[in-house]
């Protein structure tokens, strides 16, 4: 896997130290709410940040996961969003946390935005460990996140490409001839 590789561009260290300060923050935003706190991980990208940052969170919170499809090949976002598993439960009332691996066009979170606020949350922001600023269409307003990577196919810390690379413990960028064949 290594050898796929180009160069790793966020070591393990640092991904820990940044999702130890999110769950900081979340704790400071969410001391006054007596809501219930609901972490909504995206299957299957998400699921190494989303564990990490609920141990990094220590007012009680649940977790949840939905999993989201679109239309289109294993490296570009077709704009058709397909939900593949709703949340278990009711979200009426509850503070929501969607929790990402990247946001690239910003399509699928648009998509889910509007689904969810139908629902009649009491509140729902973005926990991304990721952000690719250049690729943007629609503007989608994070409130926690990682780091901003350069336009480049990321994998790793749960990312993958053709399922491939999700287990790597860092962030790494892949060599273009992997998946420009
Ligand atoms: P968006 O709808 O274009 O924002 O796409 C978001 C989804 O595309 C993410 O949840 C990832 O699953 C996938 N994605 C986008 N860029 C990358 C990347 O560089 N590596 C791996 N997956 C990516
Ligand atoms: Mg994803």
């Amino acid at each position: 896997m290594l050898n796929d590789l180009k160069n790793v561009l966020i070591k393990e260290e640092s991904i820990v130290r940044k999702v130890k300060e999110i769950g900081l923050q979340i704790d400071e935003d969410y001391k006054d709410s007596n809501r219930n706190l609901l972490i909504v991980g995206i299957l299957k990208g998400s699921v190494i940040f989303a564990s990490e940052l609920i141990k990094n969170i220590s007012r009680p919170c649940e977790i949840d996961f939905m999993a989201l499809s679109s239309y289109g090949n294993s490296s570009e976002t077709s704009g058709v969003v397909r939900i593949l598993k709703d949340l278990d439960n009711s979200i009426e009332g509850k503070d929501i946390i969607i929790v990402e691996d990247i946001i690239d066009s910003g399509i699928t979170l648009d998509y889910l935005l509007k689904y969810l606020k139908a629902k009649n949350a009491n509140s729902i922001e973005i926990a991304t460990l990721l952000s690719k600023p250049a690729r943007r269409k629609v503007d989608i307003n994070v409130k926690y996140l990682g780091f901003e990577v350069p336009d480049e196919f990321i994998v790793g810390y749960g990312l993958d490409y053709a399922e491939k690379y999700r287990n790597l413990p860092f962030i790494g960028v892949l060599k273009e001839e992997i998946y420009k064949k």
